[in-house]
């Protein structure tokens, strides 16, 4: 949807003087000695989906401002491409767009969430909500049941006819927030949205625009300066350090292989748990801690070595067929099933009397909870049902500690 390609922003009076030296990999603070300008953004360059989130997240000052304000041209940038799939005029190259057509743009294409909303006082709080698609110049009617259902998705359906004023800051942000998806602009940019509310509002609403973005695929593009919420809300992540974007990857990417000291230093104080997945902690099928324990009718069994009790059985095509522990059937639940059914959780004498399997997919949090209802290991099986491998306390511990794959 966009890609942008070595943008650069150069602050100061001879931005061009900069260019060389940046093509020398000379820092922004030699940049700054050199020749007294600022680099803002140091040759960014990155592809956002159609549909996804991307958050950009560093510390204050590394660029995100700057580099967001590239990609609708409320800041011309120094040098690079951005390039933007319109729906009816294929790719465009937003660096070389005239005034005209950027108005067009920001109006209709790629609207703006900031992280003070500046809601307009004298308008109500629908018609605030409605704003955005005013500009654009839909008729009345459709704005206000547009901006009613909107309201009702924030959860402030019954607030239409208030004022800003009589709201408080956390609701006045969720206005905002309903006022850039009222429009069907393909591309939302949000600039620190949430960074001004308190911590039990933040993640309230960093929940609410997850919730949102499953129903709606709107292509995100979000700023932030905290990991966690990066990681929550971000199905990629890119990060920023002076000016250059120094890693991109999904948040269990960036999480399990920081690629540099300071990404590394981020990830360092990041909540693994609703990041990490089945995937990346079982102990692999492959593994030599597997034990074969004979083959019976055509299912072959095996066991961990650190368990020979609890034997799992696998058909020809390496799919669950059954658990046994002390030569007894166990019964075998999926861990979605049984974590919707709280009635389910068994006495804890008695969790040694189910196995569960879970998806590739099924994050370390949702595991970890696995534990309240059974103590056997977790069967990890992909799309074909084939299993991957197997999630025992060890790996679980490794996850939460470590944050990879088998403990040496
Ligand atoms: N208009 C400007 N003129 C000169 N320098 C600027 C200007 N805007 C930003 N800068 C510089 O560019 C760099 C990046 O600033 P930017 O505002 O993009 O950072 P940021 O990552 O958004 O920080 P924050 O998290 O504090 O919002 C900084 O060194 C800043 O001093
Ligand atoms: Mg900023």
């Amino acid at each position: 949807m966009i890609r942008a390609e070595n943008v650069t922003k150069i602050f100061g009076s001879d931005p061009e003087s900069a260019i060389p030296l940046l093509e020398e990999n000379k820092t922004k603070e030699e940049i700054r000695e050199l020749t007294g300008q600022t680099v803002g953004v140091n040759k960014a360059s990155f592809d956002i989906q159609q549909g996804e989130v991307f958050a950009i997240m560093g510390l204050s000052g590394c660029g995100k401002s700057t580099l967001i304000r590239c990609i609708n041209r409320i800041i011309d940038p120094t040098a690079g491409h951005i390039f933007f799939k319109h729906p009816d005029r294929g790719e465009v190259d937003i660096t070389q767009l005239d005034e005209e057509a950027l108005r067009t743009l920001r109006k209709q294409n790629m609207s703006m969430v900031f992280q003070h909303f500046a809601l307009l006082p004298h308008r109500t709080v629908l018609s605030n909500v409605g704003y955005g698609m005013e500009i654009q110049g839909r008729g009345r009617r459709k704005r206000q049941e547009a901006a009613q259902r909107v309201l009702d998705m924030v959860g402030l359906g019954p607030w239409g006819r208030s004022y800003p004023s009589e709201l408080s800051g956390g609701m006045q942000q969720r206005v905002g927030l309903a006022r850039g998806l009222a429009t069907d602009a393909e591309v939302l940019l949000m600039d620190e949205p949430f960074s001004a509310l308190d911590p039990l509002i933040k993640v309230d609403m960093q929940q609410e625009l997850t919730r949102i973005q499953r129903e709606l695929h709107r292509t995100i593009l979000f700023i932030t300066h905290d990991l966690d919420e990066a990681m929550r809300i971000g199905d990629h992540i890119a990060i920023m350090e002076d000016g250059k974007i120094v890693q991109i990857g999904s948040p269990e990417q960036i999480l399990v292989n920081p690629r540099t000291e300071y990404v590394a230093k981020f990830v360092e104080h990041a909540d693994p748990t609703g990041v990490i997945t089945a995937g990346t902690i079982a102990l692999p099928l492959d593994s030599d801690k597997f034990v074969s324990a004979g083959e019976r009718d055509g299912i072959s069994y095996l066991h961990r070595q650190d368990l020979p009790h609890v034997r799992y059985g696998m058909d020809r095509e390496g799919r669950l067929h059954d658990v046994q522990m002390d030569e007894q059937d166990v019964p075998v639940r999926r861990l979605e099933e049984v974590l919707e059914d709280e009635s389910a959780r068994p006495a804890s004498s008695e969790r040694t009397g189910l196995a569960l399997t879970c998806g590739e997919d099924a994050v370390l949090r949702d595991i970890l909870r696995s534990r309240l209802y059974s103590t056997l290991p977790v069967a990890v099986t992909n799309g074909d049902g084939r299993v991957r491998g197997l999630i025992d306390d060890p790996e679980l511990i490794n996850g939460i500690l470590e944050k990879r794959g088998e403990i040496p």
